[in-house]
């Protein structure tokens, strides 16, 4: 049997977020997104969500809190809210692309943002932005002349504000129909020019009213609205390959590694089943069905859920064709830490092998081997890492360079050992796209100061910058990874 040797193929690029990069939120069209309420954090402070109340008094809750009935999101003047023009790839889209160009990227990965195709998020009737179709076609175009294939995640942290406060978000079959009236449309308008689609961006962290749309956080409301993200799931399945077969489907979790602390059969046993807490959703989406261990999970949450057998059958008949999964740490688990109900994300137990980022997240590399090789054990169909970096506080030299020696040493390690599972583990590897190739807004803190890039963006936290664009010293290192198709890694 013969080693396997590294695709030529294989697509090597950089990932984003429309609510992370674009901005341009009240612009061209597009209507209000659940994230534009959100402010700005830190490392210390969680973000806040601003609502007004039924008395008409604005207040600043916690992200993940339930929306309080009669209240609204609300924008307050005074406040800065990171997405509206996050680091203005809508206005620099041209430049932005030319620098991904210039690095040789082979796919860009980016979302579209649901409201500024369907402001009300597509009801009956209601017709797109043609504007908003506009703005999408000529970043595909752009893609195309660098002979860069775009990869296009429909839902990234981000729902039409009107559907969530008319049908609860996702809680509400409604959304189900109004965005698969909206995946149509960009499916189709974009059928010549995009070939990969992601659904639905970790779908295993959805929560809450920015990311999900839903005003209240019980477990049973969260997983209906799960529960409504696999049949739309597999109704874009179904749908896109009706419009074009070549096109490649794939959902999309957040799968950092976890490990038990030690061989205690508590820990490892609790660290197999709290890894099913995210596994779950892939399981579900990739298999098609339930898995075995649901009920006592989701009855362990408090939920309870409705399905009908149409639903079941459905996402039975049309799972993913492959798994697309963000990486950027592990966690480590002990029965003795409050984790076991949530699906992952944690930062857990101190991991004394391994060194941390200033956010605290522990930095491993053999980690990434380790779950490239447990999914594939797992599904034995293709996977792609649509997100991986490291967030740091990048210096401006007085010369004016970035010197991110510490990036190139992360994203080196990384990839050498996704290459080892390919070449040596012979796992079924898509690509890779690092996240932020262009600083952009951190997702957690909603900070400047936790950038992923190889280019510069002069923006701080509260706001303020020119937006101009430094290539970083990574910048140069990343374009010769993909020329040499990764011979240059050590
Ligand atoms: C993933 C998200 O969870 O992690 C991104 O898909 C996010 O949107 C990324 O930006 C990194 O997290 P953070 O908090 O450093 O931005």
């Amino acid at each position: 049997m013969e080693k396997k040797v590294f695709p030529k193929e294989f697509l090597w690029g950089g990932a984003s977020a429309a609510n992370q990069f674009e901005g341009g939120f009240s612009e061209g069209g597009r209507g209000l997104s659940t994230n534009d309420f959100v402010t700005a954090g830190s490392k210390e402070s969680g973000r806040k969500i601003s609502i007004r109340l039924e008395d008409g008094s604005t207040q600043f809750i916690d992200v993940e809190s339930s929306i309080p009935d009669g209240a609204v999101g609300v924008i307050d003047d005074s406040t800065y809210y990171p997405s509206h023009a996050a680091t203005d790839f809508y206005h620099h889209y041209k430049e932005d692309i030319g620098l991904l160009g210039q690095m040789g990227f082979k796919a860009y990965r980016m979302s579209i943002s649901w409201a500024r195709i369907f402001p009300n998020g597509g009801l009956v009737g209601e017709k797109p932005n043609q504007e908003g179709l506009d703005f999408y076609k000529k970043i595909f175009m752009e893609c195309q002349r660098f002979n860069i294939e775009p990869v296009v995640t429909l839902y990234h942290f981000e729902n039409p504000v009107y559907l969530a406060d008319h049908y609860n978000g996702w809680a509400g079959k409604e959304t189900i129909e109004c965005y698969i009236r909206y995946a149509q449309t960009v499916m189709e308008e974009y059928k010549d020019l995009v070939k990969y689609w992601i659904p639905i961006n970790e779908i295993n962290v959805l929560r809450g009213y920015a990311r999900l749309g839903v005003r209240d956080t019980s477990a049973s409301v969260r997983y209906q609205a799960l529960h409504h993200l696999f049949i739309a799931n597999a109704r874009v399945n179904k749908l896109g390959k009706e419009i074009n077969s070549e096109f490649k489907i794939g959902c999309m979790l957040a799968l950092s590694g976890i490990y038990p602390q030690d061989c205690k059969p508590e820990n490892v046993f609790g660290a197999l089943d709290f890894r099913r807490r995210a596994l779950f959703f892939s399981d579900v989406m990739m298999r098609g069905y339930y898995p075995s261990y649901a009920a006592n999970m989701l009855s362990e949450l408090g939920a309870t859920i409705e399905t009908t057998q149409e639903e079941l059958d459905l996402i039975r008949d049309f799972p993913s064709e492959f798994l697309a999964f963000s990486y950027y740490r592990t966690t480590v688990y002990n029965t003795d830490l409050p984790q076991r109900v949530d699906t992952g994300g944690q930062l857990g137990a101190e991991n004394p092998y391994l060194e941390k980022s200033p956010w605290g997240w522990p930095i491993d590399s053999l980690g990434l081997r380790y779950v490239l090789n447990e999914l594939y054990d797992r599904y034995q169909k293709p996977l792609f890492i649509v997100e991986n970096g490291l967030g740091m506080n990048d210096d401006v030299t007085s010369r004016g360079t970035i010197e991110d020696d510490y990036r190139i040493d992360y994203l080196n390690n990384h990839i050498r050992e996704f290459m080892k599972a390919v070449t040596l583990d012979g796992v079924e590897l898509l690509g890779y796209t690092t996240w932020g190739p262009i600083d952009l807004i951190s997702s957690g803190t909603g900070e400047m100061d936790k950038r992923y890039g190889f280019v510069y963006v002069d923006l701080d936290s509260q706001g303020k910058g020119s937006m101009k664009r430094i290539k970083k010293k990574s910048f140069y290192w990343y374009k010769s990874v993909i020329e040499t198709n990764g011979s240059v890694i050590k």
